[in-house]
């Protein structure tokens, strides 16, 4: 991913460990100011996941492999280190995933070992990100106008993106794509990060409020829907960005392709089904205010759900590293990486 900072261009992940240190590209503040943060212990490692500096789930799961490595390394209380990095945010299971992998190769061979295999996590991600993109760019064809929500880029993985590097892809291969970007609210992912990744790469697009996107797909304007997840089931259900599934029923209702795009990191073989995914419910403040200004009366309360449960009948295919899986192959090619599953 490709940014400046001060007027120097960077050709950067959205974090990297440097001194025992990570350093990060703070997302709360772009697209505004690309600003560099550098964290060295434990509460800014859980501080900088809940208020979103790092965010997007398999982004989340290296960090927190990371700093779970880097908090051991520091002699920090091993069990308090990963309850506390576990409970930082509760959608995205690429964090438990990746914590259980450190811990494992920690319990079994000490730091170095745990150093080694978070490294290894990291390289892991970009590489199945990689050929996501390299898969899935097959589904976007000459003329292709794509829609995505949330922020599935570069920023919320490593490199690459799970829904955006098929994008990405079919880009830098001369294609002429265009891409709508629902702008996710409350957050507004879509409109600061998304738009910000493609207008870096000069991919055309344009951003859309979350509740015009219905009304683009019955026009005829959008020919397939591409989205990244946070948990995906063994039934096929899957959680993303709130606000997803709305937009799964209705491609499914109108016969436009609606896919998912995920590496292993995000397949939890434990959950059964979607009702089984943890929702995190985040501060009202971020309904009730835009830049820090209340919009709503003094008084109104809101309701803040950060992700919503997609069922498994509403999508075409699921993009993964093995392959454009059915609702069927996914168990089966998608174990998971966690080391308690593939024991039992
Ligand atoms: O709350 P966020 O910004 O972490 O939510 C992120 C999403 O919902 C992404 O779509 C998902 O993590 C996939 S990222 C490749």
């Amino acid at each position: 991913m490709r940014f400046s900072i001060n007027g120097e261009e960077m050709d950067r992940s959205s974090f990297w460990v440097k001194d025992w240190k990570i350093i990060l590209l703070d997302q709360r503040r772009l697209p505004s100011e690309t600003v560099l943060v550098e964290l060295s212990d434990l509460d800014e490692y859980v501080d900088a996941i809940k208020t979103l500096a790092i965010r997007g789930a398999p982004a989340i799961g290296a960090f927190g492999g990371c700093a779970y490595a880097l908090c051991l390394r520091q002699g920090c209380d091993p069990s308090d280190a990963y309850n506390r990095l576990l409970n930082s945010r509760p959608t995205a299971v690429d964090l438990r995933n990746c914590l259980d992998e450190v811990k494992l190769a920690y319990e079994k061979e000490g730091i170095q070992s745990s150093i080694l295999k978070a490294a290894e996590i990291v390289e892991g991600t970009i590489w199945s990100c990689r050929i996501i993109g390299k898969i899935g760019e097959e589904l976007i064809h000459e003329g292709a106008r794509v829609m995505t929500h949330c922020n599935a880029g570069a920023l919320a993985t490593l490199n690459w993106g799970t829904a955006l590097a098929p994008i990405r892809i079919a880009h830098r291969e001369g294609r002429n794509i265009f891409v709508w970007v629902s702008e996710t609210r409350p957050l507004l992912q879509g409109s600061r990060l998304t738009a910000w990744e493609l207008s870096q790469e000069g991919i055309p697009h344009r951003v859309v409020v979350d509740s015009a996107c219905g009304y683009l797909m019955r026009k005829g304007e959008v020919d397939l829907v591409i989205v990244g997840a946070d948990r995906v089931c063994v039934n096929g259900d899957f959680a993303n960005k709130i606000g997803t599934y709305g937009k799964a029923v209705i491609a499914k209702e109108l016969g436009i392709p609606f896919y998912v795009a995920f590496p292993e990191t995000t397949f939890d073989g434990d959950c059964a089904c979607g009702d089984d995914i943890p929702i995190e419910e985040r501060g009202e403040e971020e309904v009730l205010e835009i830049g820090g200004n209340r919009v709503s009366p003094d008084g109104s309360e809101a309701f803040n759900p950060a992700f919503d449960v997609t069922p498994g009948k509403y999508v075409t295919g699921y993009i993964t590293e093995n392959g454009i899986l059915d609702r069927g192959e996914l168990l089966k090619k998608t174990p998971g990486p966690t080391p308690q599953r593939s024991e039992k």
